[in-house]
């Protein structure tokens, strides 16, 4: 039988919430593919219920075939102890290739192992670059790119910055988003938001704001953490907000004895909500304010305006196109641009190329010809690859 014909094996690596949208349409189209063998590991990054068990139940994410259990702890620790856990599964998992997501700490954990195993790495959402060497996810993005084998991008700029750094173009591919092949898929079933609202005794809060928060540089200083706690009770004078807090929020704000300032019955504090609960939300919102990066994009998606509140963005085609603003963290000027949305209802935007739904298609059908004809060549050239080491 010829190589070509084979069943390979995709070993797809999720770890953190951002992670789960993501994976559930490269799942579905991996399975859909003939000829591919798609295999999902946990890395246990986040284990919280809130943070974990209703994205797999809401996005119909199969159940992992490994769990590496890792938790939380220092960026060095958790990111040793994926290397360390994942490293025997590679080993007895045996896949053709890795297949990694986004820029979490369980992303370049797992892209490490493999590529120093030799087996080629697939990052989807690469070359997504803030240039700002202070966040993790930056680190994360450009070391996982360079010993990405296969990189699919979610936007053009994104492989201008590859090229850039050196990666050879030829290994680029740019197929869409599939953080929105997953809203375009559940948007009509969200939840709406009155329902998820009512859990938290308000049924009457439209028109509102929607506000998360989590970046390390927002909620780990008081300082700023306070600021940001301020202009978002100002702005609440104009317009009801609704808050899901993080964990690392949430234990922020009660470290720094900052909850009182959010005891108003026109900021409504949830915990974290699952995905549909949260598209259910954000599709009703006045504007959303926000530091996360898919956030950014699912309100380009949805034409909702969104404000970031952050000094730069990786993403840079939410702003040129999409809903976005990146107002910095400057509470005057965050307030002006929130007062300026709601009097004026802020950027209309269009949806960039490929968000459309289609994209974990793409990844599948390049995937499973790049490793066809990786196959024959290994046919051709017996491989030293898989040794080892
Ligand atoms: C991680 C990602 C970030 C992503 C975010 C989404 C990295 C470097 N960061 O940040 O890019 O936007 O996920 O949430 O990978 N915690 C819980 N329960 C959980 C998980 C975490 O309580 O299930 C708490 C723990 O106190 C933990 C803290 O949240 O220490 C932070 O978790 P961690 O995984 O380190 O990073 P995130 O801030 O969630």
């Amino acid at each position: 039988m010829l190589m070509q014909d084979q069943t390979h094996t995709v070993l797809c690596v999720v770890g953190a919430r951002p992670n789960f949208m993501k994976i559930a349409p490269i799942m579905r189209a991996l399975h859909a593919h003939g000829g591919l063998r798609p295999r999902l590991l946990h890395t246990g990054q986040h284990y919280d219920d809130d943070m974990k068990r209703s994205f797999f139940e809401q996005l119909s994410i199969p159940q992992p075939d490994v769990d590496l259990g890792v938790g939380s702890g220092s960026h060095a620790v958790q990111t040793a102890e994926v290397m360390r856990r994942f490293e025997p599964v590679l080993d007895s998992e045996n896949p053709d290739v890795v297949l990694v997501v986004g820029d979490v700490n369980s992303t370049i954990a797992c892209a490490l192992v493999a590529v120093k195993k030799q087996v080629p790495v697939v990052h989807v959402e690469a070359g997504l670059r803030s240039f700002d060497r202070s966040m993790p996810e930056e680190i994360n993005r450009v070391l996982t790119d360079q010993i990405s084998d296969v990189l699919f991008t979610t936007e053009r700029s994104a492989k201008i910055n590859l090229v850039h750094e050196g990666v050879a173009p030829e290994r680029i591919h740019f197929v869409g988003n599939v953080m929105i092949d997953t809203l375009l898929h559940h948007v009509e079933r969200a939840i709406p938001a009155a329902h998820t609202l009512q859990d938290y005794g308000n049924t009457a809060l439209e028109p509102y704001g929607v506000v998360t928060l989590h970046r390390p540089s927002n909620v780990d200083d008081p300082h700023m953490l306070r600021q940001l706690l301020e202009v978002l009770r100002q702005a609440s004078d104009r317009l009801p907000l609704v808050f899901p807090l993080h964990p690392r929020t949430r234990a922020r704000i009660e470290e720094a004895g900052l909850l009182r300032m959010l005891d108003t019955p026109r900021i409504s504090i949830t915990r974290p909500l699952g995905y549909l609960e949260m598209l259910g939300i954000m599709v009703r919102a006045t504007l959303v304010l926000t530091d996360s990066g898919g956030i950014q994009e699912e309100t380009t998606a949805l034409g909702v305006p969104c404000l970031t509140l952050r000094e730069n963005t990786e993403r840079p085609i939410t702003v040129e196109q999409g809903t976005n603003t990146v107002v910095g963290t400057d509470p005057q000027r965050i307030y002006r641009a929130f007062t300026d949305i709601i009097e004026d209802g802020g950027k209309a935007g269009c949806v960039p190329e490929l968000w459309d739904g289609k994209a974990a298609q793409r990844i599948a059908t390049t995937l499973s010809a790049w490793l066809a004809a990786r196959a024959a060549q290994d046919q051709q050239v017996p491989s030293k690859r898989k040794v080892n080491i």
